[in-house]
């Protein structure tokens, strides 16, 4: 007997969906579905809470496939935007999804067709749920209760997708030690130091209002806030106003922009100021490092004249890549790998199908330490506890942009990283479990490759290119 006997024809299928964002239990049906020959057309997905009255005569049980049915296919590519298109909103997603994995079957290279609607579309869910997740990791504020058994840290998050579940490592991680939950109208998380619970939808009046918490997160944002990015519609953006009303330091907004004039021509007067804060509060964004690290002065290095160099790429890279130091082009750019060390890097990471422009690209030590040599800034290599000092920056970077893999180039950079010295010939080939749950894999630094020749460069360019492979396999695993 085939598949296809199993189904009768005209059969009309009903998928009740168990929880919006359930995606084990789509791919479960939809392999059977697509395993037993129905078509799109012949399925409704149905939203939980739905009653699918719609389709009363539709066939509730799915189709069992044969043992013997095919395989079915699903790249990778597919599967990562899958898993997260099925966060959003859009009551048509799981059809979609489903009428993609049906038409991979026949055109398995699909989703490279940027024209396609469907790719399209499925793209656009994907941006809009990454997007919302964003903003749930910036905007999520939380009120101090003291209860009878201790504090307990509520916040009221209003999400646009069914992003709470997938999101909830990320406050548990964050948040470890504290008591706290957040409250959203989809449903709410509740975090006893040691286990997560979930609970029902809450409305914006189970939260509370406000508290001396705020007096902090004010005097936080204010401190980070630099009058010389000031762009409101770029802020606007990036903050809707929807979120102002759950923020404390919205409150600032008006005066802070008011009086950006005035503090930026200050602060440019003020020149390079000593970095004054000890390392207390972990920077909560990618822009408040950049704005740190420029005024760190808290080894040498900053005391030279050069600037820091950010890292870059995307906040939600899977990939971390960490080199040394910027050198001496990185300084005069303001951007890391892009002198000779970087083109050869670039050149590796293509040839292991490494994306670099998906990747965070960071160094273990934010400025550029050199000796003057007449005209020329000759690189020096940052001392131990130079570099143990800036492990504060890459750590406040990792633990913002949480890549699943990091790769770090070199010894300075497994230094950074790991807080000791370790041999590269040693370390590398095998990840290194980080306590976050991510893996560190080590492998030598391409200016090191740019040092050698002969047969040693050809040796130390395929070790290396193993490693990239190896990384890049990894991470295919990790991605899924
Ligand atoms: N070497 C590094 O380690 N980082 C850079 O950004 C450039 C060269």
């Amino acid at each position: 007997m085939t598949a296809l006997q199993h189904v009768k024809l005209g059969t009309y299928y009903v998928v009740q969906m168990p929880e919006p964002d359930d995606f084990e239990f789509w791919r479960e049906r939809a392999r059977a579905m697509v395993q037993c020959d129905v078509p799109p057309d012949r399925i409704a997905w149905v939203e939980p809470g739905g009653t699918g009255d719609l389709f009363a005569h539709g066939e509730r049980r799915s189709p069992t496939p044969e043992p013997d049915a095919k395989p079915v296919r699903a790249n990778k590519r597919f599967v990562s935007l899958a898993k997260n298109a099925i966060l959003h909103s859009d009551p048509e997603r799981f059809a979609l999804l489903y009428r993609l994995l049906w038409r991979l079957q026949s055109r398995p290279r699909m989703m490279e067709d940027k024209a396609d609607p469907d790719v399209r579309r499925i793209e656009e869910l994907d941006k809009n749920v990454r997007r919302d997740s964003h903003k749930m990791h910036a905007f999520v504020r939380f009120r101090l209760i003291e209860e009878e058994d201790g504090e307990h840290y509520v916040a009221w998050f209003e999400p646009e997708h069914h992003i709470l579940r997938a999101n909830a490592g990320f406050f548990m991680r964050r948040f470890a030690n504290m008591r706290w939950s957040i409250l959203t109208p989809r449903g709410s998380l509740h975090w006893d130091t040691e286990t997560m619970q979930e609970g029902p939808p809450a409305q914006r009046g189970d939260a509370p209002g406000g508290d001396p918490m705020e007096d902090l997160w004010r005097s936080y944002y204010a401190s980070i806030f630099n009058p010389a990015r000031l762009k409101i519609g770029a802020m606007l953006k990036e903050m809707p106003r929807k979120y102002w009303k759950n923020m404390p330091e919205a409150a600032l907004i008006p005066q802070l922009v008011a009086g950006a004039q005035k503090r930026e021509s200050t602060m440019v007067e003020a020149g390079r100021s000593k970095f004054l804060g000890e390392f207390e509060e972990r920077p909560e964004t990618l822009a408040a490092i950049d704005k740190a690290i420029h005024a760190c002065r808290k080894c040498p290095i900053g005391e030279l004249d050069n600037h820091a160099v950010m890292g870059e790429g995307p906040q939600d890279a899977a990939l971390m890549i960490v080199g040394e130091q910027p050198g001496d082009q990185e300084d005069q750019v303001g951007r890391p790998f892009v002198g000779p060390a970087g083109q050869l890097l670039d050149v590796h990471l293509e040839k292991a199908g490494i994306d670099r422009q998906a990747s965070y690209v960071t160094n273990a030590v934010k400025h550029f330490k050199y000796v003057q040599r007449g005209k020329r800034r000759l690189h020096q290599s940052p001392a131990a506890k130079e570099i143990d000092t800036c492990r504060w920056w890459i750590e406040s970077e990792r633990a913002i942009v949480q890549p699943k893999l990091v790769l770090a180039m070199g010894a300075s950079a497994a230094r950074g990283m790991l807080g000791k010295t370790v041999s590269i010939s040693k370390a590398r080939g095998s990840p290194i479990p980080l306590e976050d749950g991510s893996e560190l894999w080590i492998t030598a630094h391409p200016s090191y490759l740019l040092r050698l020749d002969g047969t040693a460069r050809v040796e130390q360019e395929r070790l290396f290119d193993a490693d990239l492979a190896a990384v890049k396999e990894r991470l295919g695993e990790l991605v899924g």
